[in-house]
């Protein structure tokens, strides 16, 4: 961002909103909650709701809504208009209704929240430290085959909701020199595998990842009835014994992935994909990187991501700018066929073997 000159006055009030963000956050977690902000959406035809309206509508003292909407108005969430009824602002609206501020929302408080509170530890030792407050596994990536449902779901729909939008487009790239096997690595809940299966009728894919996740989307793999096209690699890259990564695929895919390792890790982990490539193998890698957003707004979501990474994820991994990914491939002995943007925050880089 560049220099902004900002007044005193200005100043101190971004200063005041960022000492007092998680009130504000808070506060319109329960305005979406308690059904506060459908409330109001749904009058906004009539005029708005009165605090006494929305209590008698929702059984919740006028103290509560009272306490909730005060703040809301001072943050233009909602606004008091000449009747002193509450509307939605636009920014209410879009906390209201969109899908991404939505699923960005739920994980902020139900994967992350709790969590945050041990980031300056996390800095410190290099450790997801805000993990305990989720289960007690060295990589959050360990526990999501088995951590409690509901924040399990909320992290899949976090994951999913960038990665599907840009599966259609992808799978163009990836299925267009009609590779007979795929490597998914990173495979996930199976998500890729099955849409792979379902674009192309006869290619195979391997999918790779930790013992748990691959279970479960072995088990989704087989509810979609590809159980013959589809197979699963055990892996944990992080593991002291590497195991030899199979030669014999056309292509491989790993989509949002890389994400989750050091700089050093990737480098292990392109180095060990390298070797199992022959000239004709193409590596493809699918981020969303920081410095390739159209929209400050979009880097600012991946800087908060990467923060995840160091207090829940990893510790040591996060959001990069493409710059980094294009050292660490050639590094590994790839060199970059292709640099191609996919959707709104994707990008892809086709590698092959130097
Ligand atoms: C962020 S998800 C990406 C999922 C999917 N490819 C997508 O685009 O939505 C990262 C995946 O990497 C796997 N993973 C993380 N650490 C791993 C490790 N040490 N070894 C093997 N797989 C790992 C996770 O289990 C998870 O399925």
């Amino acid at each position: 961002m560049t220099k902004k000159t900002l007044s005193a006055v200005q100043a101190i009030e971004k200063a005041q909103e960022i000492a007092f963000a998680p009130f504000v956050f808070q506060a319109t977690n329960a305005l979406r909650e308690l059904g506060i902000f459908k409330n109001i959406f749904s009058k906004r035809k009539k005029g708005g709701a009165s605090i006494t309206e929305i209590a008698k509508d929702l059984n919740i003292t006028e103290y509560g809504i009272g306490v909730l909407l005060e703040i809301a108005a001072s943050s233009d969430i909602v606004l008091i208009n000449d009747n002193d009824k509450f509307e939605l602002t636009k920014t209410g609206y879009f906390l209201y209704a969109s899908e991404t501020v939505n699923v960005n929302f739920n994980f902020t408080q139900e994967v992350c929240y709790k969590g945050l509170f041990h980031l300056t530890e996390s800095i410190k030792t290099g450790k997801p430290e805000g993990l305990k407050e989720l289960g007690n596994w060295n990589t959050i990536y360990e526990g999501l085959s088995i951590m409690p449902r509901n924040i399990a779901d909320t992290w899949f729909k976090f994951d999913h909701h960038y990665s599907d939008a840009a599966f259609d487009e992808a799978l163009t790239t990836v299925l267009r020199n009609k590779p007979k096997t795929i490597y998914d690595v990173g495979g996930n809940t199976g998500k890729f595998a099955i849409a792979a299966c379902n674009t192309s009728k006869d290619v195979q894919v391997k999918m790779f990842d930790l013992p748990g996740q691959l279970n479960v989307a072995l088990k989704n793999v087989k509810n979609s009835g590809f159980e013959d096209r589809v197979s699963g690699f055990e892996i944990d890259w992080l593991a002291k014994e590497q195991v030899a990564i199979p030669k014999g695929a056309d292509s491989i895919w790993m989509s949002q992935f890389l994400d989750c390792f050091s700089e050093e890790e990737i480098l292990s982990i392109l180095t060990r994909l390298t070797a199992s490539m022959d000239e004709n193998t193409e590596l493809l890698i699918m981020e969303t990187f920081t410095d390739r957003q159209a929209f400050d707004n979009a880097k600012f979501a991946l800087e908060a991501t990467s923060l995840y990474f160091t207090v829940l994820a990893n510790g040591n991994s996060k959001m990069y700018p493409a710059k980094v990914f294009l050292k660490l491939i050639d590094k590994a002995g790839l060199k970059l066929k292709e640099d191609l943007q996919i959707g709104e925050y994707h990008t892809i880089l086709v590698c092959k073997k130097k």
